[in-house]
């Protein structure tokens, strides 16, 4: 039988308990979920793609079932060269429902041989976003218990780096 492989895209920057309970989710449904992080996005990101990789591997790499790549273009394209046809979001509140209907609409039109399947994460985690995780942070908000600490130091890092970078221009 045809292996039923499930790609789960997203930006992942960084990776949030919302995304790894929805990756712990799929295990029953699908035979292997691919964590694919968006390369060619455009906004300013905290991580680089390679980064954001080697960090989701960090935390899925001892499932047995799940990977970690990236990808450009266009996904139903990228889910074509997988030999996937099940793309996984997740939906946290309706206020998510508009964007997620467009994009699957989307989709579907590019590729009618797509389906995207809506995940609920535990309802612990529905507030979670990684704009909202960042901002917290960068403003001393705890963050424990919704980012795994292997990311919660990395992201110590960066923002120690940002402000000594940040604070070496501004004295120039
Ligand atoms: O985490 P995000 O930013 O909500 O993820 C958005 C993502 C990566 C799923 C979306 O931007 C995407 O699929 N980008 C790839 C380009 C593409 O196929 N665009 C058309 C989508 S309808």
């Amino acid at each position: 039988m045809r292996k039923r492989i499930a790609v789960y895209p997203g930006s992942f920057d960084p990776i949030h308990h919302g995304h790894l309970d929805l990756v712990a989710r799929c295990r029953p449904i699908f035979d292997e979920v691919v964590v694919a992080v968006l390369g060619n996005d455009e906004k300013q990101p905290m991580f680089s793609v390679a980064e954001r990789v080697t960090m989701i591997e960090e935390q899925v790499g001892e499932l047995g079932f799940c990977r970690v790549e990236s990808f450009s273009g266009l996904l139903v394209d990228y889910l074509d060269r997988l030999g996937a046809t099940t793309i996984i979001r997740g939906l946290r509140a309706v206020s998510d429902f508009e964007y997620e209907f467009q994009m699957a609409l989307m989709n579907r039109h590019l590729n009618p041989r797509v389906e995207t399947v809506f995940m609920m994460p535990r309802q612990d985690y529905s507030y979670l976003s990684s704009r909202l995780v960042k901002e917290v942070f960068r403003l001393g908000g705890n963050i424990e218990g919704l980012v795994p600490p292997p990311v919660i130091a990395a992201m110590a890092e960066r923002l120690a780096a940002d402000r000594v970078a940040g604070g070496e221009s501004a004295g120039r």
